[in-house]
């Protein structure tokens, strides 16, 4: 996206540059995600001042802080097409009380003070009513409470620690929460696959990975479960082999690994190279095409807890899928079916608002109640948690098959 804007820049005639206003990267992001051409656009100096000026008053205007570059891009991209797809289908049907929706993606790069930059640029700088994002626990954690602060509703699509929605009032998310996906990934592994005897190989950095290590192991003790070995690495590791020696003498029958797809396809790699043959398992973290391109065939028979099944034969599922592989040539993944809900939700709200002020926004948020999603049915709770199912997948070669639903 940098060197866009680099060839972009050069483009710009100097005396176009002086009447831009400091946040022409932003606009063209923007300009880029409506898919404006921005040759003709960029020469037209007029039209770039008219559009500015329009924009404030006849456009609703949502924020998206998101990881679109990094070892966790695929997070970012999905959820932001996804997004996008819900703002074209409303703004397509006339929009929200007379107006269209503008969403404005800004790039936090996967790391959390930037997360907090991001939204605090998105409520001082653009003004937004509402934000959606991010996708990473923690990256959730350090922006939200900027929203709270500032009284600007945040929805996350897909943060599952519990801390997020503790933040406050104005912090909704739309997904469910850790205690419920680590309960279901304990109970899939004693139950269904009848396997005891666990090592735990978790995320030190990721506020998500130690919560759901914990939640998973806490069930697991419960069912008369063991936890034959439990230890940690960092996000950004290479080399996992100290840890996987250890795992590997313990001899567990499963191995879960609540991370981020990245580190997990690396592990899966090492794993198998050092002997280790234990079923591998874990969390939502794992889902991206990605997993596999990295992990190959160390990955194959994993299994683990998600948002969603592509399989499903659900219509909404199914016509979700149609619309997304028509526009992106691709079949969406977890993020983009937990992006597309949020923001689905999210505008609902908006409308569902007497008029679209961060405060009646929230209060809509706070009502959500039956919404038909393609991550199932979704009500918000007290603490402003979804309270829905998560799916169990099977890593299937680049892709996964749908195991098991549970619900709640
Ligand atoms: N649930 C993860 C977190 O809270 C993020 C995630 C969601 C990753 C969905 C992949 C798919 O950090």
């Amino acid at each position: 996206m940098l060197s866009l804007f680099k060839q972009i820049e050069v483009k710009l005639d100097r005396k176009l540059r002086r009447k831009l206003n400091p946040s022409l990267k932003l606009k063209l992001i923007l300009n880029r995600n409506l898919n404006l051409n921005l040759k003709p656009f960029l020469k037209a100096s007029a039209g770039i001042l008219l559009l500015s000026t329009c924009t404030k008053k006849d456009v609703i205007l949502v924020g998206h802080f998101a990881t679109m570059t990094g070892s966790e891009a695929s997070f970012g991209t999905s959820t932001d097409e996804a997004i996008k797809m819900a703002r074209d289908e409303v703004n397509a049907a006339g929009g929200i009380h007379g107006k269209k929706i503008e969403i404005i993606t800004l790039d936090d790069q996967g790391r959390p003070e930037l997360a907090a930059a991001m939204v605090k640029r998105l409520i001082e700088q653009d003004k937004v009513v509402a934000i959606l994002g991010e996708v990473a626990s923690t990256r959730t954690l350090a922006a939200a409470p900027i929203a709270q602060k500032s009284k600007i509703p945040l929805v996350t699509p897909s943060s599952t620690n519990p801390k997020v929605t503790q933040i406050g009032d104005y912090i909704f998310r739309t997904c469910f929460i850790d205690p419920f996906q680590g309960t279901v990934m304990a109970n899939f592994t004693l139950n269904n696959l009848k396997l005891k005897k666990v090592a735990i190989f978790r995320d030190i950095k990721s506020d998500y990975s130690v919560g759901l290590a914990d939640f998973f192991k806490a069930r697991l003790l419960e069912l008369g479960g063991t936890v034959v070995e439990d230890l940690s690495y960092q996000s950004g590791d290479v080399d996992f082999n100290g840890q996987l020696t250890k795992i590997k003498s313990a001899q567990p029958e499963a191995v879960f690994i609540p991370g981020y797809y990245t580190e997990v396809g690396l592990i899966a790699l090492q794993a198998r190279q050092a002997g280790i043959k234990a079923a591998l398992l874990g969390g939502d973290g794992w889902e991206s095409t990605k997993l596999y391109e990295i992990g190959k065939d160390a990955v194959e028979g994993g299994y683990f807890s998600n948002h969603y099944s592509g399989d499903s034969t659900d219509p909404i599922v199914v016509s979700f899928v149609k619309k997304y592989k028509e526009k992106y040539g691709r079949v969406p993944d977890g993020m983009a079916a937990t992006g597309y809900d949020g923001a689905k939700i999210l505008f609902q709200a908006i409308a569902n608002a007497a008029s679209p002020t961060p405060e009646l926004i929230r209060d809509q948020l706070a009502m959500i109640k039956d919404y038909n999603g393609v991550t199932g049915k979704i009500s918000m709770n007290e603490k402003r948690d979804a309270v829905k199912g998560a799916v169990v997948v099977q890593v299937t070669g680049k892709s996964t098959k749908f195991v098991q639903n549970v619900n709640p």
